[in-house]
């Protein structure tokens, strides 16, 4: 075990355009998980974690507040770093993409692949989501012209390109998937990603010409680097590769064990595709496997400013505890699948495992030890009550399904196989009932037999939830005299041992009707905020020409659920009109209807159709309603 494999472990890095909630914090705490789990195992670990700062919507967010952008990512980074600390967070480093140890690096990455011909110089117009820093092809973007990974209205940008040729490695990259089976996981984001690539790749713009906040190109400086190729660098650039030292990049990168990047289903396309094809490119070794998981939903799905349903660690950790936060989230999300996040349910694991299963396991052992041996144990020559096999066993087949599942990011499972043994080990103190065997002194051997193994089961118990609860695995082997040492799994590996005069409770049982009255009520000062956009002035709106017009004609487009084609008449013209509203309204239903038509707004084609103007609709998120007004057609509205 101890053959000092080298473990390199990171995060995606963050944007640097708000703050961490419970949701994105997840990808972190379970890293740190691992990097606990592998230098426990004696692993020589570097977990990496840091902040992406460049961009347009980094650009956009400091504008916003009226600071300059790196006034912003300076402080969010500060605020982020911080956070770590406070969630026990063991990163060996923390970088930034603004720091010049990572820029100058990318400009070498870029020129290279630039000399290569990897990179070449183009145009390119295109649809683009500033939100998810990142153009959309016809194929991809609704009917509604909305981005299709957020929602949010996609800009078009017309501007001259680098482009990185992806079609060159298309077929090299499904070689090596193919090749190496446990590159993506777990298998259904693997296909996913094959089945992408055979969908045929596009060739990635590299470059933006319409803002500054970013690396530029050193060749041609009026072109910042793309905010992914900068961003997917950083797992190389903050181990010194392409530096004067790169003594980290060698000996956990291209001579390491063992390379992992951990990721958000929503980021699966660049770190599956556009990575590797870079590494390819640079001819650097794709040494890593990628896990992918799923995300932290809130009851009424997403967590959004907008929805008022944000939870921030530190909410959770503050008045829980930081190992019920990392318990939580650790234990109710199985690798690639989304979890729900609800402060009932917390509770109540909350309650259930951590309170009584494991606390209370803890404490009677502690209490009784003192009260029958004056705080020790030794370990009985053999074997004295049939439960003992049964409980030892049960253990040694607990630490391989530990090993196996915690070594390939299945926290969830090997969570599950440790409670089992807890609540077994729960079941052996009512089967052997100490305290029926104190009574009888002919009894003492036995008794000292059971609190051994009870000793025993709660010793490797501590030592394996050290990665997913640091402070209570110190207090466990606080109370048990005892240090974390994976070389120690097993049991009998003591001789003897000692417990601590009085222990506390590890964790206070909740009253959960009480804490939900509290949570509610934050909830409630949490109310969403109206986001507005920009202001204009009354010049600005008086550009729109809105008019009533009398719906004639309605008919559904044929190949489309959502879009209705309409003919509506504005005083003497009748003009076509294309909108999303299918879902809600018959065509038979808009016949007749007098509805507000923006009439001056450039015709569009949807669909292969051409709409000439829109109608005006409010909307929440699943319920839409056309404004109809009483007046004839052609009236104006202002
Ligand atoms: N900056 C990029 C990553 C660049 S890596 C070279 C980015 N940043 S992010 O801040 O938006 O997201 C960071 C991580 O949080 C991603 O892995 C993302 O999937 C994850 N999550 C965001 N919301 C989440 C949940 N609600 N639940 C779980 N993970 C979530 O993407």
């Amino acid at each position: 075990m101890n053959s000092k494999k080298t473990c390199y472990v990171t995060t995606p890095i963050y944007y640097a355009s708000g703050n961490v909630h419970i949701g994105n914090s997840y990808s972190t705490i379970v890293c740190d998980c691992f990097a606990r789990y592998n230098r426990l195992k004696g692993n020589d670990t570097f977990y990496l974690t840091g902040m992406d700062e460049h961009g347009l919507k980094i650009e956009e967010a400091a504008k916003k507040q009226g600071i300059t952008p790196i006034g912003l990512v300076d402080k969010v980074a500060l605020e982020t770093s911080n956070l770590w600390k406070n969630l026990k967070i063991t990163n060996d480093d923390f970088i930034r993409t603004s720091e010049e140890r990572h820029s100058k690096v990318v400009q070498d990455i870029f020129e290279t692949l630039l000399k290569n011909g990897d990179i070449y110089l183009g145009s390119y117009e295109g649809d683009y989501c500033v939100s998810c820093e990142a153009f959309f092809t016809k194929t991809q973007i609704t009917e509604e012209g909305i981005c299709p990974d957020c929602g949010k209205p996609l800009r078009r940008v017309k501007e001259e390109s680098y482009f990185l040729n992806l079609k060159k490695y298309s077929d090299k990259l499904l070689k090596f998937i193919d090749d190496n089976p446990d590159f993506i996981q777990p298998e259904s984001r693997k296909n996913e990603v094959v089945s992408f690539i055979k969908s045929g790749l596009e060739d990635l713009c590299v470059s933006r010409t319409s803002f500054t906040w970013g690396i530029k190109v050193p060749s041609n400086p009026k072109h910042v680097i793309y905010v992914w190729i900068d961003a997917l660098s950083n797992y190389i650039t903050a181990l010194g590769y392409g530096s004067k030292d790169d003594s980290k990049y060698q000996k956990y990168w291209a001579n390491g064990d063992e390379v992992v990047h951990v990721i958000g289903k929503d980021i699966l396309r660049f770190h599956a595709v556009y990575w590797p094809i870079m590494l390819m490119a640079l001819n650097v070794p794709i040494k890593f496997k990628l896990y992918v998981h799923g995300w932290y939903l809130m009851k009424d799905g997403k967590m959004s400013k907008s929805r008022g349903n944000m939870v921030y660690p530190m909410e959770v950790a503050s008045r829980y505890g930081l190992d019920a936060l990392r318990y939580y989230l650790i234990s109710q999300m199985p690798l690639g699948n989304d979890a729900l996040f609800s402060y009932d349910r917390f509770l109540e694991k909350f309650n259930t495992d951590l309170a009584n299963d494991l606390g209370n396991l803890v404490s009677r052992t502690v209490a009784m030890i003192n009260k029958y041996f004056g705080g020790k144990v030794s370990k009985p020559k053999e074997n004295l009550l049939p439960f003992d096999k049964e409980i030892e066993d049960l253990l040694a087949l607990t630490i391989d399904k530990y090993h196996e599942s915690f070594s390939t990011f299945r926290f969830q499972n090997g969570l599950i196989q440790i409670w089992e043994l807890i609540s077994r080990a729960n079941k052996y103190i009512d089967e052997t009932e100490p305290w029926v065997l104190a009574k009888d002194p002919s009894k003492i051997d036995v008794l000292g037999d059971v609190m051994y193994h009870l000793y025993e089961v709660i010793r490797n118990i501590a030592y394996m939830v050290a990665p997913v609860m640091p402070d209570g695995s110190e207090k466990i082997c606080d109370y048990l005299k005892t240090k974390a040492d994976f070389n120690m799994l097993g049991y009998g590996k003591v001789e003897s041992g000692e417990v601590i005069e009085k222990c506390d409770a590890l964790f206070k049982r909740l009253d959960i009707e009480a804490e939900l009255k509290y949570q509610e009520e934050k909830l409630e000062e949490k109310e969403p905020k109206e986001v507005f956009k920009d202001e204009i002035t009354i010049e600005d709106f008086g550009k729109l020409d809105l008019r009533v017009g009398e719906v004639l004609e309605a008919k559904k487009l044929e190949k489309s659920d959502k879009l209705l084609v309409m003919k509506i008449k504005i005083g003497s013209s009748v003009r076509q009109v294309v909108s999303g509203i299918s879902k809600f309204y018959t065509p038979e239903e808009m016949v007749g209807k007098h509805v507000v038509v923006v009439a001056n707004l450039k015709s569009a084609m949807l669909r292969g159709v051409e709409s000439q103007g829109m109608i005006l609709a409010a909307s929440t998120e699943d319920k839409l309603e056309v404004i109809e007004v009483g007046l004839p057609s052609n009236s104006k509205v202002s």
